[in-house]
């Protein structure tokens, strides 16, 4: 179990780097990200609006002027994760470099607020997801040797207009976020807490966005939100607030299937994939779009958190196992080769051995592809935290972790051997971790394909034949570019 977690840990979290440098800049930021894929965008919004207040970016903590960490709330080991770089932060002021300010973003920001000023000494600066506009007038008051604190979260804040300065990037494939804020209040979750209401993006910055990433060469897409598929632009404002909206915004509102749609259409090129999302809020028009374009990914990362009806009720995922079946059975109907991915989280307040045997049940019928799976961590401010009891042991949410890891693995490596003998389109992303011989991209289903490099470049699109697997990975041999290079 630890080197899976590790694992979904390594593929979670961002490492520090950023690349792109703004001339006659002097001042050096270092940031490093923790958590979702919206972290890490957020960082890329956070690099652009300090490279105009002459900041360039490090990947040398012991140069900068200004570290940032982006920090994740969603369970007690990412919050723990984050004090320990503190840790750190702390012995390099201390030894090397003491005139460094130190800034904590994201959600543990939102949710110590000033707290955190007390409890971390080294922290100067303390800014939630919703205020990075502010950074400018934040770090001043810090370089003025004043701490300093912005957490007010947003009903409109999307960045929309900011152009994220690319970090860490492969130059193929990019994060543009579609929404921000979550209005689905699953008890466990601190998400809508620290992120706020739900509110979209206007489609026209997001094609915009698209166009200038299609410029810089990327290959690939992946639109991001907390719960996509309730995407709704309506002219602005929360989602929440739709009902109110004029007839005429009502009328011409954009939902996720129609910019899907747009962004397919208009990009005919580029490759899209988006996260996450609910099965509440996935409607069988997005099914139709992604079955419409080729280059859309047949791939849905699609949580339950449980297989139990009862657990789901209790989390208030507003939906029934059977409904959950049979949204899968009719996604299925119309593209028979798309693969799923899950969430779940095991030993949630009052799981019973029978609800977890749910939850295995539930897998077997599904057979995903892949799994982010989670011991149940109570979070502060929640729900859960405020009106149900944290009573199943460690040791038994464990144990069921492990349980459902394992069959997950089965899964996987069933998944996989299904490639096996096929001529996959597979986009290259970078070199394989193992083999310096080998490139490694995914295929449309998202799954990893390893295959010797020859001649092919980043970001070419090669048809590769699927020759052997591993649980995770798909070996394989290039017989030419694929019709999209
Ligand atoms: N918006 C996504 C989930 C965002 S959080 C959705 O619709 O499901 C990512 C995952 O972290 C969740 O799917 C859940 O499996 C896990 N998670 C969230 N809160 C948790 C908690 N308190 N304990 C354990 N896992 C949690
Ligand atoms: Fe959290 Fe549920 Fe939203 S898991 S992010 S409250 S959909």
């Amino acid at each position: 179990m630890e080197q899976i977690e590790k694992v979904i840990d390594e593929n979670k979290q961002g490492k520090a780097l950023l690349t792109k440098q703004k001339n006659g800049n002097a001042k050096k930021l270092f940031i490093e990200s923790y958590g979702c894929q919206m972290n890490m965008n957020d960082s890329e919004i956070v690099a652009a609006i300090l490279a105009e207040e002459g900041f360039n970016t490090t990947s040398n903590m012991e140069e900068a002027d200004l570290v940032l960490v982006n920090t994740c709330s969603i369970r007690e080991k990412a919050e723990t994760t984050v004090r320990n770089r503190l840790k750190k932060y702390n012995a390099i002021k201390k030894k090397v470099n003491p005139k460094m300010k130190v800034g904590v973003l994201g959600c543990m920001a939102e949710r110590l607020k000033a707290k955190f000023l007390e409890e971390e000494k080294i922290v100067d600066l303390v800014v939630g997801p919703d205020a990075y506009r502010d950074l400018p007038n934040l770090v001043e008051e810090v370089e003025a040797g004043r701490d300093a604190v912005n957490v007010i979260l947003s009903k409109e804040e999307t960045y929309a207009d900011v152009s994220p300065v690319r970090l860490n990037s492969n130059g193929v494939s990019a994060f543009v976020s579609i929404t921000r804020g979550c209005d689905n209040m699953c008890t466990f979750c601190v998400v809508p807490f620290t992120r706020g209401r739900e509110r979209s993006r206007d489609p026209k910055s997001i094609l915009e966005e698209i166009q200038s990433m299609q410029e810089q060469n990327f290959k690939e897409i992946t639109l991001l939100g907390q719960n996509v598929d309730s995407y709704l632009w309506y002219g602005g404002g929360l989602k929440k607030d739709f009902d109110k909206a004029s007839e005429m915004a009502q009328a011409t509102a954009v939902g996720f299937a129609q910019l899907m749609d747009m962004c397919a259409t208009q990009f005919p090129k580029m490759r899209f994939r988006f996260s996450t999302s609910n099965p509440q809020d996935m409607t069988l028009d997005v099914i139709h779009i992604m079955a419409k374009h080729k280059n859309i990914c047949k791939y849905i990362h699609l949580p339950i958190q449980s297989g139990s009806n009862t657990m789901l009720k209790a989390m208030n995922r507003l939906h029934t196992r059977e409904e959950y079946l049979e949204l899968i059975e009719n996604i299925y109907k119309i593209i028979p080769e798309m693969n799923l991915s899950q969430d779940m989280i095991t030993g949630f307040c009052g799981e019973t051995e029978e609800d977890h045997q749910d939850t295995l049940d539930l897998m077997k019928k599904v057979k995903y592809s892949f799994g982010f799976m989670f011991a149940y961590s109570e979070r502060p401010g929640t729900l859960a935290a405020k009106k149900m009891e944290d009573n199943v042991p460690l040791a038994i949410k464990k144990r069921r972790l492990q349980e459902v890891i394992d069959l997950q693995q089965q899964h996987s490596l069933y998944r996989a051997k299904q490639h096996v003998g096929k001529i996959q389109e597979v986009l290259i992303e970078g070199t394989s971790k193992k083999s310096d011989q080998h490139w490694k991209g995914r295929n449309t289903q998202n799954t990893v394909v390893v295959f010797p490099k020859e001649n092919y470049k980043m970001g070419d699109f090669v048809n590769v034949k699927i020759e052997d697997c591993t649980t995770a990975t798909l070996i394989g041999t290039p017989v030419g570019y694929s019709e999209n290079n």
